[in-house]
């Protein structure tokens, strides 16, 4: 028996392993149940009683030096591995940072953001209205009876029960006059609904809506108010028009439109080439609308406007396209971040 043999093999064996799993099949080869050193205790049945004890010694000391040997390495092993991973996971704190990618809010949110803050500004307040709204709110006291043709010009999304989607933010109007009496100056931001679709007309769209009632408010308050919106949002000195329009909860009522910011009326894409764009209605309010909501019309007047957002949007971008705004491509959208 050559124990010392067995055990230098094993020391060799052990320090080439690579890693644990070559480690453990040193192990298995000399102390596994048929491993070298294993053979050698079951061979002690060969040697002669007296030599028995002494072999039998030598034998176990060579597996303790053997198991050592294993731990040792299996130690440095996992301080090697360690060190690999942190060299190959290092960061390298020179290199630029990465970016998250940043999000942005959408033009037309900054289009209706940048109007409510000119008219807060101003001492207007904002009112939310409702989208899914009622006949009443919507028509009726809108001065827009059940067989008026004007309903027709709205094309309505209905709901079963008789409830609909707005087709304008003026059912704002109604809310704040029903429960507030005047001085009243509000805007109402926020989303209409038409079954219109085309190259200018989207079945959602935005309008802000304006109201401003008091004792002796006048057609020269609305233009002022108007032409002051218009300088003020977007800081250029735009020529205005106001067309004689109808709408039966204003009388007078006006349709405004806007010298093309783009081309300042010489005819471009953005205004179809005719130079002018069409930004909101407004008017006075109907005697008949401030009676149906509990306002005193013989004490009290008032105006009230229904502007585009998604044209003033347009207008304030110099988009061409209004579809452009809801297909949501990243490559339109990250221009207005
Ligand atoms: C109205 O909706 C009235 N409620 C406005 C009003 C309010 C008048 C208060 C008087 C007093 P009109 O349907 O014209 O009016 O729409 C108002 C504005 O919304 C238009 O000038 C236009 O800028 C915009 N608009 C109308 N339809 C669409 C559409 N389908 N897509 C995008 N913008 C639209
Ligand atoms: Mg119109």
């Amino acid at each position: 028996m050559n124990i010392d043999k067995v055990v230098s093999e094993a020391e060799a064996a052990i320090s080439q392993a690579r890693d644990e799993a070559g480690l453990d099949e040193v192990r298995v080869r000399y102390l596994g149940k048929k491993g070298e050193l294993t053979a050698l205790l079951k061979s002690l049945g060969n040697l002669a009683a007296e030599a028995r004890p002494a072999a039998g010694a030598a034998i176990n000391s060579a597996k303790q030096q053997v198991k050592s040997l294993l731990a040792l390495r299996k130690a440095s092993l996992g301080a090697e591995q360690l060190a690999t991973i942190v060299d190959q996971e290092a960061v390298d704190v020179t290199l630029p940072g990465r970016r998250p990618a940043l999000g942005g809010l959408h033009p037309i949110t900054q289009a209706l953001a940048r109007a409510e803050e000119i008219f807060v500004g101003a001492g207007y307040e904002i009112v939310a209205g409702l989208e899914v709204e009622d006949d009443y709110h919507n028509f009726e006291a809108l001065n827009i009876p059940e067989h008026h043709p004007a309903r027709a010009m709205h094309d309505t999304f209905y709901f079963r029960d008789g409830m609909l989607l707005r087709t304008h933010t003026s059912p704002a109007q109604v809310h704040v006059m029903e429960n507030q009496q005047p001085p009243i100056r509000v805007i109402c931001p926020g989303r209409v609904y038409r079954r219109d679709n085309d190259l200018t007309h989207t079945p959602m769209f935005h309008q802000i809506e304006g109201l401003v009632i008091d004792r002796g408010i006048s057609f020269a308050d609305l233009k002022g108010t108007v032409t002051e919106f218009v300088q003020r949002f977007f800081e250029k000195d735009l020529e205005l028009r106001f067309r004689p329009s109808y709408f039966p909860f204003t009388e007078p009522s006006a349709e405004v439109d806007v010298q093309c910011v783009h081309c300042l009326g010489s005819g471009c894409r953005v205004c179809s080439h005719n130079g002018w764009l069409e930004i909101m209605g407004c008017g006075l309010v109907h005697p008949n609308a401030l009676e149906m909501s509990g306002i005193d019309s013989e004490e009290f007047s008032g105006f009230a406007f229904g502007m585009g957002g998604d044209r003033l949007a347009m207008l304030l971008y110099e988009v061409d396209d209004l579809r452009l705004f809801f297909e949501n491509d990243l490559r339109f959208l990250r221009q207005f971040n």
